[in-house]
This record gives structure tokens, C-alpha cells and sequence, in this order.
């Protein structure tokens, strides 16, 4: 009897500790995703195309997205912009400049006031253009450039310390920080980012006070949501910029910020195009997708990201009304780029192909190609929905831009005459 009992023990033991060891190996980018898709759940529930393609049926998803996830959208929450500061006239060997603006979000002693950084090419003139948000701050993007430090300061060598750098770039890849201006400059793109942190702090002590803060009738109750707002609010310093071409704007982010970049293309109708890169649960990973992180550990981590009710859905996502491939729906007709890579386990490749299949009718029923590969495997930068697997981890490397670029130029360009995106408009941004 007791050799049984302590067997089972054992037995349990054993058990969690595989368990324990295979999450952690999925956490530090050791498991490989399967690219398997035919013998897992379809998303569910179904899509609606015909509804979501109606104003009542659109504004219906959105709302559903606001209740549960992410709280509201901060329709009127104030944004007032300063004047671009020149930074480096011969950026990049002449290239082009390098020009620096503050923008502020809200109204009265909680407005909160970010640094936007833009690369303008040489002589740029109605150019598209690309918006980041980053983890790193803007000192750590622009290395070596006097823009403005978290202290106020023009960045030092100090702000941005080589070990940091170093350290960084070897866990998330040579481009998890500094941005490779260049290459979007070959490409014809202004390249402008900004600290999201900034705006809102990254931190669940800190977020909720600033979030209330901002001083609108509509604040935002998640910093997803918040950071998405952002986006939105530097189209709107760009909307009468003559060097850039409003109808050719693209958001892009990495991880917690490529999900909120799939949230500010859903809100603001401007936006064209959108590259979220491992953006994983709460992004375009299926929420009740048990492989990865888990909704439930992202809300459990991370709980400033989401709306202040959200614990009780990512603890039972089969309570929510929907799974992700709606929210990736509402994005079509615009172009959707999803990068991955194929031992980023943790943000749940497999899922995020199975929400891009499913939502896939909706751009088709627009006439345009939505997700046309087959498989995991392949890529094809021109459809309308671009799925991209490489291999390696969470990271930011030299292919994930190539890819990048690939998709923001095969973009079919639209004319100021026939606006990008003819979506059923539900509500104005800003
Ligand atoms: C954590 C988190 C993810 C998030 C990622 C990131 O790993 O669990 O949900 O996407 O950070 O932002 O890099």
C-alpha cells in the first residue's frame, strides 16, 4: 500500500515537472509550433460576413470587442500637437532628416506628453508612411541622434548603455531597438516611431491612474487600448503633413504593442495597412487557445493591458461572445501582415493561422485575395492577408524587415481620389 501511494506521488511529481519544464521551454522559445492545423478546433464561433460587412453588424463587433477585452475606445479624447524640431538635417549620410514632435493625449494636469520621431527621406513629398510604437525608448531606436530622453534630455550615450544594447539585441535580435531607417528609406517610406511608455506607462501599478487621468468624457480603461489611441493620434500630426501621402499609412508593432496596432486599424479607418508582428493572445492568437501563454497568464501578467472586468473571460475565453479571427475580420479590406516565428511558441503561431483562415472570406467578399497559402509555410507578400513564419523566437531580425518591407511595398496604391479603406465608417477617430 504505501509503495503504491508513493509511487502515485512519483508519479505526480514527475508530471508537473514535465509540465513545468515544457511551459518554460515554450517561454524561453525551446518548443517548436506545430504546423499542423487540419486536426485542431475551427474558430468559433463562425463569422457573420454578410452582418459584418453592414455599419449595424460592424459597429456590433466593436462594441463587443470594448465590453469584454479592451474597454472603450476614447472617441474625442484630445490630442494637440507642437512643432517638428529639427534633430539631424544630413541623417543617415544625407539621406534624408531626422525631426522630432511632441504630442500630448487628454486635457487639464493628466494630458500625458509623448516624442514622436520621424525619418523624413530627401525631399520627401506626399511619401507613405510607417508608424511604430516601441518598447525601447526613442534614445535606444534612434542610437547616436540627439532626440529627446525619457529625462527630457537629448539622449546621451548613458540612455541607451552599450551592455543593454548588447544584451537585448541577443535575446530579441538585432532589431528589438534600433530601427534600420535605411532600408524603409529605399523602400520610399518616413519612418516615424515612438516610445509607447511614454504615453502610458507599461505597468500595472502605474497604467490605471494614467489612463484615468487623461481627462476626456471617454477615457481608455487598457493601456492595448491606449497605446492603439496613439497611433491615432500621430496620423492626426501627420493628416497636413505635405511630405507625407495620408492614404499610404501603415501602423506597425512588435508583441503587446502589435497588439494594439490591430486594434488602432480596426478604430481609425486611415490606417491602410498594419504589421503585428508575434502579436500572440489578445492579438492574433485564438483566446481559447490553450497552446502558448494563454489568455488567462497574459491577463494574470499583464492586467493593465486589458479592461479592468477582462479577468473573468481570460479566465473562461468560452464566456467570450467571440474569439480573435473577428477581430482580425474587422480589419478587411485593409492589408494585414501577421508575422511569426516558428519557436515563438508562446504567442501561439498555429492559432494565429487558423484565426487568418477564418477570417479570410471577409476580404474575399470584398474582391480581394485574403489568405491565399495553404499552409504555414509559405508567404506571399501581395495578399491580403500576410502570414509570415521564419525561424527562431521572439525577436525582431534582419528577415522579419525584409518580410516587413516586401509587404509595405506591395501595397496597391491607392489615389487621393479613391480612398483606401471603404469600410462602413461607425465612429470618427479622435
Ligand atoms: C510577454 C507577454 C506577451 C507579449 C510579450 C511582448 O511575453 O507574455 O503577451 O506579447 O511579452 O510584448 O513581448
Amino acid at each position: 500500500m504505501i509503495l503504491r501511494i508513493l509511487r502515485w506521488a512519483g508519479l505526480t511529481f514527475l508530471a508537473a515537472l514535465t509540465l513545468l519544464v515544457a511551459s518554460s521551454c515554450t517561454m524561453l522559445g525551446l518548443n517548436y509550433a506545430s504546423l499542423e492545423t487540419a486536426n485542431k478546433a475551427s474558430p468559433m464561433p463562425p463569422l457573420d460576413f454578410a452582418r459584418l460587412q453592414t455599419p449595424d453588424g460592424r459597429a456590433e463587433a466593436m462594441q463587443m470587442l470594448e465590453d469584454t477585452l479592451y474597454g472603450p475606445w476614447p472617441v474625442g479624447l484630445p490630442v494637440s500637437t507642437g512643432v517638428w524640431r529639427m534633430i539631424n538635417p544630413d541623417y543617415l549620410d544625407g539621406k534624408g532628416t531626422l525631426e522630432e514632435l511632441d504630442i500630448t493625449i487628454g486635457q487639464g494636469p493628466g494630458a500625458r506628453l509623448f516624442h514622436l520621431v520621424a525619418a523624413f527621406p530627401k525631399a520627401a513629398a506626399h511619401n507613405p508612411v510607417v508608424i511604430s510604437q516601441t518598447f525601447s525608448s526613442n534614445c535606444a531606436t534612434f542610437p547616436g541622434e540627439a532626440v529627446t530622453s525619457q529625462d527630457g534630455d537629448p539622449c546621451t550615450a548613458g540612455d541607451n548603455g552599450p551592455m543593454v544594447t548588447f544584451l537585448v539585441t541577443h535575446m530579441f535580435g538585432e532589431y528589438i531597438s534600433e530601427a534600420p531607417v535605411d532600408r524603409f528609406f529605399d523602400a520610399g517610406l518616413v519612418y516615424a516611431s515612438f516610445h509607447a511608455g511614454d504615453f502610458i506607462p507599461d505597468s500595472e501599478a502605474l497604467a490605471p491612474k494614467a489612463l484615468a487621468g487623461l481627462g476626456a468624457e471617454v477615457n481608455p480603461t487598457s493601456a492595448l487600448m491606449a497605446w492603439a489611441y496613439a497611433y491615432s493620434a500621430v496620423i492626426d500630426a501627420f493628416e497636413h503633413d505635405p511630405r507625407v501621402d495620408i492614404h499610404q499609412t501603415s501602423v506597425m508593432g512588435h508583441s503587446r504593442h502589435g497588439k494594439a496596432a490591430l486594434l488602432a486599424t480596426i478604430w481609425d479607418p486611415r490606417i491602410e495597412a498594419v504589421v503585428a508582428h508575434q502579436s500572440g493572445f489578445a492579438g492574433s492568437a485564438l483566446s481559447r487557445s490553450q497552446t502558448g501563454e494563454t489568455l488567462a497568464r497574459m491577463a494574470k501578467s499583464y492586467p493593465h493591458w486589458l479592461a479592468p472586468d477582462a479577468g473573468k473571460y481570460a479566465a473562461n475565453p468560452y464566456l467570450l461572445p467571440f474569439d480573435q479571427h473577428l477581430l482580425l475580420a474587422l480589419i478587411a479590406p485593409r492589408r494585414l501582415f501577421l508575422g511569426n516565428g516558428r519557436r515563438d511558441v508562446w504567442s501561439d503561431p498555429n492559432s494565429s493561422f487558423r484565426a487568418a483562415k477564418a477570417a479570410s472570406a471577409m476580404w474575399e467578399v470584398d474582391g480581394t485575395p485574403g489568405l491565399e497559402q495553404d499552409s504555414m509555410r509559405t508567404f506571399d507578400s501581395a495578399d491580403g492577408i500576410v502570414w509570415w513564419l521564419r525561424p527562431g523566437g521572439h525577436s525582431i531580425v534582419d528577415e522579419d524587415i525584409e518580410a516587413f518591407i516586401a509587404f509595405l511595398k506591395a501595397r496597391p496604391t491607392p489615389s487621393a481620389a479613391s480612398p483606401p479603406a471603404e469600410l462602413p465608417t461607425v465612429a470618427a477617430p479622435g
